[in-house]
C-alpha cells in the first residue's frame, strides 16, 4: 500500500500545507509587532505633544500676573481708611462691606502670597477684625471707634513681626477719596 504513488502525494501535500501556515503564521506575527511598534511611536507622539502643551501652559501660568503681597496691602489700606469714614458717618452697610473687602484681601494673600513667611503671622488680625465686625453688625458707634483703634494697632503689631515696622498705619485724618459719599444713601 505504501508504494502506491498516489498516497505518497496525498502526504506531500498535507506538509506542504503546514510550511505555508507556518511561514503566513510567521508573515501575521511580523505585522503585528509592527503594528505595536507603530501605535507605541504614535503613542509616544501623543505623549510628546501632551508634554509640550503642559510645558506651554506652566510658561503661561508663571508669566500669568499675580498681585504682590504690597499690593494687597495697599489694598487693605485704601478698604480700612473706607471703613473708618463709613463707621464715622454710621453709613454701617458700607462698613460692613468695607469690612468684607478687607477680609477678602487677607484671604487672597493667604492663597496667592503662599510664598511668603509672613503670612503665617496673618491670623492675629482675626479677632481685631472680627471686633470691628461686631460693632459694625450693633450699629455702635463708640465700639466702632475703639475696635477700629484695635484693628489699626494690630495692623501695625504684624508689620513689626514681619520686619515691616516702618509701615505704620493710622487712623485716616482726611477722605481717602474726594469721588465717594460715606454718608448711608437713601
Ligand atoms: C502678616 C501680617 C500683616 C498684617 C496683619 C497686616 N499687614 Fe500690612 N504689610 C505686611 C507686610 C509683610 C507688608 C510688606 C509687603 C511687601 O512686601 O510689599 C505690609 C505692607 C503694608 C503696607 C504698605 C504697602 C505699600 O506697598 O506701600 C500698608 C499700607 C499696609 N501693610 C497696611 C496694612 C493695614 C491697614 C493692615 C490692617 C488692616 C495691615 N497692613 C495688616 C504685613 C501685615
Amino acid at each position: 500500500m505504501n508504494n502506491v504513488p498516489g498516497k505518497y502525494y496525498l502526504n506531500m501535500k498535507p506538509i506542504k500545507n503546514i510550511t505555508s501556515k507556518l511561514n503566513s503564521n510567521r508573515y501575521l506575527i511580523l505585522i503585528a509587532i509592527q503594528c505595536i511598534l507603530a501605535s507605541c511611536k504614535q503613542q509616544n507622539n501623543q505623549v510628546n505633544q501632551l508634554q509640550l502643551k503642559v510645558d506651554s501652559f506652566q510658561k503661561q501660568l508663571a508669566e500669568t500676573y499675580k498681585p504682590g503681597f504690597g499690593e494687597f496691602m495697599s489694598g487693605i489700606q485704601v478698604h480700612h481708611a473706607k471703613l473708618w469714614f463709613a463707621g464715622l458717618n454710621q453709613n454701617w452697610s458700607l462698613a460692613d462691606f468695607e469690612v468684607h473687602e478687607i477680609q477678602e484681601s487677607l484671604d487672597d494673600i493667604r492663597q496667592f502670597c503662599k510664598e511668603r513667611p509672613e503670612v503665617k503671622t496673618i491670623g492675629m488680625i482675626n479677632p481685631a477684625i472680627d471686633s470691628v465686625a461686631n460693632a459694625v453688625r450693633q450699629k455702635d458707634l463708640k465700639l466702632f471707634k475703639s475696635s477700629f483703634v484695635l484693628l489699626t494697632n494690630t495692623c501695625n503689631t504684624c508689620h513689626k513681626a514681619t520686619d515691616h515696622g516702618f509701615n505704620v498705619v493710622i487712623a485716616p485724618t482726611s477722605l481717602p477719596v474726594v469721588n465717594q459719599d460715606f454718608k448711608p444713601g437713601q
